[in-house]
């Protein structure tokens, strides 16, 4: 089948922010490819029929940020990952049909075999911080990599529990000041919290506590490392962050819209990072 002419978009309010169109332009460019990706600035109350209408806008797929992703997961027919979640970030029109994704589950994992392949070899346990949208995504990616004892460490922990009812005895939710104790047998640390990130206060918690060999993994990508991997890195352990699961989750999306499986790289990275800046 043609993949010519095709284009797709990032749909947010503001969108101007978003790193997607220039890692998605970056792709199209070296793969030759006549394809578009842009930005689209929906403001939430036009964003139902928007989506209910791509083709019209001339798309043929596109990507939602949060808090969106929830109703794009209503609005289209939702596969296995992104029911797990309740959240779809990746859409696209087949035979007139609006259908859904949630990569942001092997963006996470794939940014992890990335930084530290085999590391689910060693990852009996995992410490998962925070309960929104991307723990959910991360803890169904880890049970599906055999992590078969996660500790969910959440502020409210009626929201970890929450997902331990959905997930099963996996999950095992924590009081968010007992999150230092888990740390001794934790092969694989995850922060999912707002908390390191540019503007907010940094995440209170002591990675030397954590064993020699294990990964550390944070969402945040602003700044790009947190004082979470900044401490980690010199500890000497392996990390991953939310740079490398933004490049990671976009590369099912453009082969899906384009045709074409894109390779995450370091000169893309360094791109990114630069966009960042820091
Ligand atoms: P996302 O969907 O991107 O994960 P979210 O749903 O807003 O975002 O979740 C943010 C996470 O950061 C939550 O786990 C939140 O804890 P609560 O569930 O208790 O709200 C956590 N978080 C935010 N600020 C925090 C703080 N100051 N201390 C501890 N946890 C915090």
């Amino acid at each position: 089948m043609s993949k010519a002419h095709r284009a797709a978009c990032v749909i947010g309010y503001p969108a101007r922010h978003s790193r997607s169109p220039k890692l998605h332009g970056y792709w199209i460019a070296k793969y030759g490819l006549d394809a578009a990706y842009r930005a689209e600035e929906i403001p939430p109350d036009r964003i139902r029929g928007w989506l209910s209408n791509l083709a019209a806008h001339g798309y043929v797929g596109a990507n939602v940020t949060m808090p969106r992703k929830e109703i794009a997961f209503e609005l289209s027919t939702p596969d296995e990952r992104a029911r797990a979640v309740g959240a779809a970030n990746t859409l696209w029109l087949e035979d007139g049909q609006l259908l859904s994704t949630n990569t942001d589950i092997e963006g996470f994992i794939n940014a992890l075999d990335a930084a530290s392949p085999g590391w689910q070899k060693r990852a009996a346990t995992a410490v998962v911080l925070g309960a929104g949208g991307a723990s959910r995504a991360i803890i169904y990616g880890l049970i599906e990599r055999g992590v078969c004892d996660i500790r969910l460490v959440n502020r409210t922990l009626a929201k970890a529990e929450a997902i331990g009812a959905q997930f099963g005895d996996v999950v095992r939710p924590v009081a968010w000041h007992d999150r230092q104790q888990q740390l001794a047998t934790a092969q694989l640390l995850v922060n999912t919290t707002s908390l390191g990130m540019h503007g907010n206060a940094p995440l209170d918690i002591d990675v030397a506590d954590l064993p020699r060999d294990a990964v550390v993994s944070d969402i945040v990508y602003v700044p790009l490392e947190t004082p979470l991997l900044a401490a980690a890195t010199a500890r000497g352990l392996a990390t991953a962050n939310g740079l490398d699961m933004l490049l990671h989750q976009a590369v099912r999306g453009f082969e899906i819209w384009f045709g074409v499986r894109p390779t995450v790289t370091r000169e893309l990275y360094d791109l990114l990072a630069a966009d960042i800046g820091h």
